[in-house]
This record gives structure tokens, sequence and C-alpha cells, in this order.
């Protein structure tokens, strides 16, 4: 681990001090990191939460999808000669991840017409280094990291390369020592004292107990936007299993769906179910006592607004409290009396609210590493294995036939029908 930190901080600082040089010999300005899920979610949630600490002079950008216009619109707006490339892939064979890789070769060697060029934009972190070398990165760009590091659990290792070149590796440490403090945290305290038991053992408490099926996570902070789709996949490819450790079936539910959106915006789009829906939605509010700008008002607003959910989702607002309101507007009995029925808040619904100082890296990292040991004491306590995903491999083999059916038109009586029609639909569109 030291040793790949040490190549890292000597790879960033060659690259943020100007010393590393494209093949024209220009300083690099951009870096494109080119993954996806654990190789992508993370890194792109912590550059873009941690924004107040970018680095001058360097911009970095994330393409993911297999989608054509994720690509297309990052490449257009960048000048090859200062491009770095950064291909993000544990296992160096995901599909997306290599179609972008090549797309982003061949866009670089349209415009340099040298392969000599590839070794000075191009490196590789993947647990598979013999793959990227095979691939065409030059093995002094390869950053390797372990089997042992999973890939939704990786962006403290070599995969937070954009994130230390985003911020410095000074921040990148400060980050991975507020995940320690959590670790430590997590492995010393008490449990009744204990953040990630206490909070696992309250989504068992819905999930199991009351059959709630989802839980929210609404970061009161624009820079914590990315935050619910990390934790989906933290979550949810964690712990959405059906079998246990021992390979026998379960028969009670495990995680939750994990969903959710910033406030204050989500009190306008979906608060309104959380409120008077017939679910209970466990919450998860997120919100710093400081911002990193200067309009303090707004951000007492935005603290006022952040109390106020929790604290309407807990009390609610009975019949006759809404009467007596509708009464003081000056509506007359009989109007307050027909409204009155459909102003009820229940109240009683539950959540958390996580406090920080400031969104810095080290109170991230803490925030992160509180969800990862999270997502373990459930699975620990579900009895599955957090740690691996079958459950996606069926959707990538049924790809790869259908893509060739597409491409060769054959074989399509192999599919079911619904799939033969799409599969025809496809190939006749004009
Ligand atoms: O979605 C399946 C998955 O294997 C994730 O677990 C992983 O984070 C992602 O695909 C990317 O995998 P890789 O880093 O090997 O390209």
């Amino acid at each position: 681990v030291n040793d790949t930190l040490h190549k890292m901080q000597i790879f960033v600082n060659a690259v943020l001090d100007g010393q590393w040089h494209g093949y024209t010999d220009k300083r690099i300005t951009d870096v494109v990191n080119i993954g996806i899920g654990g190789s992508d979610l993370g890194p792109r949630m912590v550059v873009d939460a941690l924004q107040a600490y970018q680095q001058q002079h360097l911009q970095v950008h994330f393409i993911a999808n297999i989608d054509g216009t994720d690509i297309s619109n990052t490449l257009e707006k960048l000048n090859p000669e200062s491009t770095l490339f950064i291909i993000a892939s544990k296992s160096f064979t995901t599909i997306e991840t290599l179609t972008n890789a090549k797309t982003a070769r061949n866009w670089l060697l349209n415009h340099l017409h040298d392969t000599k060029s590839v070794r000075h934009h191009f490196v590789a972190v993947s647990a598979k280094p013999e793959r990227a070398i095979e691939f065409g990165i030059a093995k002094e760009n390869v950053f390797a990291f372990w089997d042992w590091v999973g890939g939704r659990y990786s962006l403290w290792s070599a995969i937070g390369l954009p994130i230390a070149l985003a911020i410095g590796m000074d921040n990148f440490h400060a980050l991975l020592s507020g995940a320690r403090s959590m670790d430590t945290h997590f492995r010393f305290q008490p449990l009744k004292a204990n953040m990630p038991v206490i909070m696992a053992l309250l989504t068992i408490w819905y999930n199991n107990f009351y059959q709630t099926t989802s839980e929210t996570i609404i970061p009161y902070d624009e820079h914590l936007k990315l935050l619910p789709p990390y934790l989906q996949q933290l979550i949810m490819e964690s712990n959405g299993k059906s079998i246990n450790k021992d390979g026998n079936a379960i028969d009670y539910p495990t995680s939750p769906v994990i969903w959710g959106n910033v406030g204050s915006n989500g009190q306008h789009a979906f608060h309104q179910l959380l409120h008077q829906g017939q679910q209970i939605i466990p919450i998860d509010f997120i919100i710093a006592l400081h911002n990193h700008h200067p309009l303090q008002e707004q951000h007492e607003l935005l603290f006022a607004n952040c109390l106020a959910q929790s604290q309407a989702l807990l009390m609610g607002r009975t019949k006759t409290q809404a009467y007596n309101e509708l009464l003081t507007e000056g509506i007359n009995e009989s109007n307050a009396k027909k409204l009155a029925p459909h102003k009820i808040i229940s109240g009683n619904k539950p959540s958390n609210t996580i406090v920080m100082q400031e969104l810095n890296p080290n109170s991230l990292g803490s925030l992160i590493a509180l969800y990862e040991h999270k997502t373990f004491v459930e699975g620990i306590i579900w009895q599955i294995n957090s740690f691996d995903q079958y459950g996606v491999e069926l959707g990538k083999q049924a790809a790869t036939k259908i893509s060739a059916a597409i491409t060769s038109g054959k074989g399509l009586k192999d599919f079911d029908s619904s799939t033969e029609s799409l599969i025809e639909k496809f190939k006749q569109r004009s």
C-alpha cells in the first residue's frame, strides 16, 4: 500500500508541477478518468465534493457510460496535446471502460499520429496490471491494486488517483486520515456509542421489523449531490442479495433501495410523499455547520430548512391543528372542515441528521467510511456476503450475445420474442 501511495505521490506531483509533459511537450491541463461503477462513482463524487480544494491549472473529467454521448461531450472540449487519460478498471475487462479507452486512444492518435505518444497520455489503474500492459499502457504507467480491495470500496487505493490529482496528495492523505478515524471509532467504540453499528441497526429495525423498502439520502449540500448515486452502488451492490454465506436462500429482505437528492431541492420534488405518503422511508439528512461560500444568510436558511424537514417528519400535524390553522388564516368553518383532513401530516417518520463541522477531505473520508462500515455491519447481521456481485453477470453475458446478433443479424430466433422483436426494431431503424 505504501509503495503505491509513494508511486502516486511522484506521479501526482509531476503532473501538478508541470514536469509531466505530453508528446508535444505541453504540460497537462486536463485529466480524464475512464472507468465505471467503483472505478468511477467514488472518485467522481469526492472530486465534486472537494471543489474547494481543487488544484489550479488542472481540470479532472470523468467518462463512464458506453453511450457515445459521454465521451464525445468530454473530448470535444479538450486538447489532445495536454490531456492525460486514466484507464481505471479493477478487472480490466469491463466493456464500457475498454470501449471508451479505445475511443480515447483513437482520438489521441488521430491528432498525434504516433503510437509513441500513448505513453505520454495514458496511465492505468488495475488489479490486473498485465491486462493494462497488453492494452498498450507502458508498464511504468500502471498503478496496481489488489484483489482484496472491493471495487465499490476502492477509492482509497490507486483508483483514487483522479482525486489526488484534483486536490493534491496532501489532501488525499487527509481523506485517508478521516477514513482511518472512522475505522478506529468503529473498531474500538462500545456498540451503544458506535455510529456504524447504530445506523446499521436502525436500518435493520425499519427494514426487517417495519418492512420499509427504501431509504433516502438527502445531503443539504450541493457539493454532496453525487453522494446518493455513490451510496447506491456501495450499499445496493453489497447487500442486494437473496442467498446467505452458506449458499442457502434467505427468507427476509436485505438491502433497502437507496435513493436521494440534495436538499433543499427535494422539498419541491419528492418530500410530499415523505410527509404524506403511506410508506415509511427512513432518511439520512447530512449537513455542515460551516460552508465554503460567503452567503451566510443562505446557509442559515439551508440549515433551518434541513431541521424543519426532520422536525415536520417527526411531529407531523393533526387534523385539529390543521383545522385551527385554517381558521386562523381566515378560512370559514365549513371550508376549514373540508380542507383539514387533506392537511394532516402523520409524523412519526424516522430520520437521522448527520452534522459535520465543515465538508473537507478529512470529514468526507470519515463520512464515506461510516457508510462502508454500516454496510459491513448490515451484511454480517443479514449473514450475506457483502463483497461479491454475481447478480450483474447475466446482463453482461446477454449484452455480448445481443450485440453479436445486432451486428451479424444471425441467431435472432435464439432469443425470447420480446428481445427478438426489439433487436429487429433496432436493425430496421432508418
Ligand atoms: O457492476 C459490476 C462491477 O464489477 C462493479 O462491481 C465494479 O465497480 C464495476 O463493475 C467496474 O468494474 P472494473 O473496475 O473491474 O472495471
